[in-house]
C-alpha cells in the first residue's frame, strides 16, 4: 500500500522523521511531499526542503521525496496512492487537520487520512519554534536531522552577516 505524507517541511524535525520512520513500516513506499504554501514565507526553498528530506531519508529505501503544488488529493491521485498520513500532537492540531481530512474525503471517498499521535519526546516540536530557536542562537541538535542543523547554522550565520554588512 502506497502512502504519502505531506507537509511544509520548512525545515522536517526530528517529529516529522519520527513518523515517517513509523509509516515506512506500516506501509510498502511512502512519499513524502513538500508543499508549497501560500499562506507561509518559508525560510527554505522547495528544492532545499527536498534535498534535506533526501539526506535525512537516505536510511529508508522505501521513501520518495517529491513536491506538489495545488491540492494535496490530486498528487494522491495521481501517483495512486491509498493513504495520506499525518502526524497529530496537541489538541492544537486537530480541529484544523480534522477540517482537511473531511474535505479530502469529500473530493476523494476511496482515500483515507490516517493519523499516527506523534512521540511524546516531539509532542512540543514544530518547525517554527526549531527556527526561532535557531535564529535567536539556541542550540537545536537532537530537536532536527544534523543537515538540518547545518543548514539552520548557515542560514542564520549568513542572515547575521548581511545584517552586520548593512
Ligand atoms: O506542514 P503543514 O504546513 O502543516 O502542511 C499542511 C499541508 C501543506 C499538508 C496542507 O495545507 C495541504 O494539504 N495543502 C494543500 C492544499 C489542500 O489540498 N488543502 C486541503 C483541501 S482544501
Amino acid at each position: 500500500m502506497k502512502a504519502v505524507y505531506p507537509g511544509s517541511f520548512d525545515p522536517a524535525t526530528n517529529g516529522h522523521l519520527d513518523i515517517l520512520t513509523r509509516a515506512a513500516r506500516v506501509f510498502d513506499t511512502v512519499l513524502v511531499t513538500v508543499a508549497r504554501n501560500p499562506a507561509k514565507t518559508p525560510l527554505f526553498t522547495m528544492d532545499e526542503r527536498m534535498a534535506m528530506l533526501q539526506v535525512a531519508t537516505a536510511g529508508l529505501p522505501n521513501i520518495e521525496v517529491h513536491s506538489f503544488d495545488g491540492l494535496l488529493i490530486e498528487f494522491v491521485q495521481v501517483h495512486g496512492a491509498q493513504v495520506i498520513v499525518k502526524g497529530l500532537r496537541a489538541m492544537s492540531d486537530f480541529e484544523n487537520e480534522f477540517q482537511m481530512a473531511l474535505m479530502n474525503k469529500k473530493l476523494e471517498p476511496t482515500v483515507e487520512t490516517m493519523f499516527m499521535m506523534t512521540a511524546n519526546a516531539h509532542s512540543y516540536l514544530s518547525s517554527s519554534v526549531v527556527k526561532e530557536l535557531a535564529r535567536l542562537g539556541g542550540c537545536v541538535t537532537g530537536l532536527v536531522p544534523d543537515v538540518v542543523e547545518e543548514q539552520l547554522k548557515i542560514r542564520f550565520a549568513e542572515e547575521y552577516g548581511g545584517r552586520k554588512k548593512g
